[in-house]
């Protein structure tokens, strides 16, 4: 039997102690982002975003407010005016004193276009840390590139997009041509698709939810081995922490867009907009959590299936815990009171 000592040391790594996450809170996240993504699948083509959204955000916080930590959102839907639920600052979790607090960055439904138009790739997603683990990335752009392991430490933000893809290549022992760069399909990226193209590279233009792409871009065998070009800010810090999950290589600058990017930036306690950010300064955390669930199917993540007696959901779950460990979980919910019958 476990002496005191043992069994205090014990206790501690499982509840948590002052300021540290225990990686068990994982399956609690989990769940977190599985109820979001039953919600949003739900609403699957109905043609409606904002309804989309709004139950994923609904289901999110419900089953957060059950999480036992002291759960802050610094990255949600926005300031707290314009979002009623899930707002930057948001208190979430059980919130007693001895639970760890929990800087928590969500998006309860990343693709909320592809959610309503029943297109693939629309997930949700959340990412966790200790307290100052994850950048306070205000709602603007980013500019991102993102490579899987094998080309850490090869990229460079501010090198024209010939060089990048010359490296990559390099590093995974293939030619440019033999690559596949996936990029949103924006009027802003004209300029970035057509040098893309003049190196020889492949292009898969999405068109909206370039959260999964990043995720892609770190797993051999999905076909992705590179994301450029500029996508939303808050969802570069969320990539961030999953690409830092997956040991690739990242890299993010913040885009001015619309009048007061900077001064909101400024107040949210990023010192240097203009900056060349790595993964491990958008998503410093030592204890990082990640936690995704598909809700329309895609190249990673298939999406959620109902059968008229419960649901089936598939998610991805990991941290940065030794041994390292990257889950996909493949979960069967019953709804009430319906006997356990799993079909395959
Ligand atoms: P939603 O907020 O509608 O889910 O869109 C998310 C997203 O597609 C991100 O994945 C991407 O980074 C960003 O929007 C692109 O922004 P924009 O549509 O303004 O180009």
């Amino acid at each position: 039997m476990a002496g005191g000592g043992a069994a205090r040391r014990l206790a501690e790594t499982t509840q948590g102690r002052e300021g540290l996450m225990p990686t068990d809170i994982a399956h609690r996240f989990l769940r977190v982002v599985e109820a979001a993504a039953i919600a949003a699948a739900r609403t699957v083509g109905q043609g409606d975003r904002h309804e989309s959204d709004r139950v994923a955000v609904q289901a999110m916080r419900s089953v957060l407010q059950t999480v036992p930590i002291r759960g802050r959102i610094v990255i949600g839907e926005g300031e707290r005016d314009e979002a009623p639920m899930l707002h930057i600052g948001e208190h979430v979790g059980i919130w007693q004193h001895s639970h760890p607090t929990v800087a928590i960055a969500v998006d309860p439904l990343e693709g909320t276009n592809l959610c309503a138009k029943g297109k693939p790739g629309a997930i949700s997603v959340l990412a966790a840390a200790e307290e100052g683990g994850l950048l306070n990335a205000p709602d603007c752009y980013m500019e991102k590139l993102v490579v899987g392991p094998r080309s850490r430490g090869r990229i460079d933000l501010n090198a024209p997009p010939a060089e990048n893809l010359a490296r990559i290549a390099d590093s995974l022992d293939r030619a440019v041509e033999d690559l596949v760069v996936v990029v949103l399909e924006r009027e802003r990226h004209e300029r970035l698709i057509s040098e893309i193209r003049k190196a020889g590279a492949r292009i898969h233009l999405i068109s909206d939810g370039d959260v999964t792409p990043c995720l892609s871009a770190c797993i051999t065998g999905t076909g992705v081995h590179a994301v450029m070009g500029i996508g939303a800010a808050p969802e570069g810090v969320i990539s961030a922490a999953a690409v830092r999950c997956l040991g690739g290589d990242m890299q993010g600058r913040l885009v001015e867009h619309k009048a007061g990017d900077r001064s909101r930036a400024e107040k949210m306690g990023v010192a240097d907009f203009d900056k060349v950010y790595t993964a491990e300064e958008m998503a410093p955390g030592h204890r990082l959590l990640f936690a995704a669930s598909g809700v329309t199917g895609g190249n990673l993540l298939r999406g959620v299936q109902f059968w008229g007696g419960g649901a089936r959901t598939h998610s991805m779950v990991m941290g940065l815990e030794s041994p390292r460990r990257v889950r996909f979980v493949d979960s069967i919910h019953l709804d009430e009171g319906r006997e356990v019958e799993i079909r395959l």
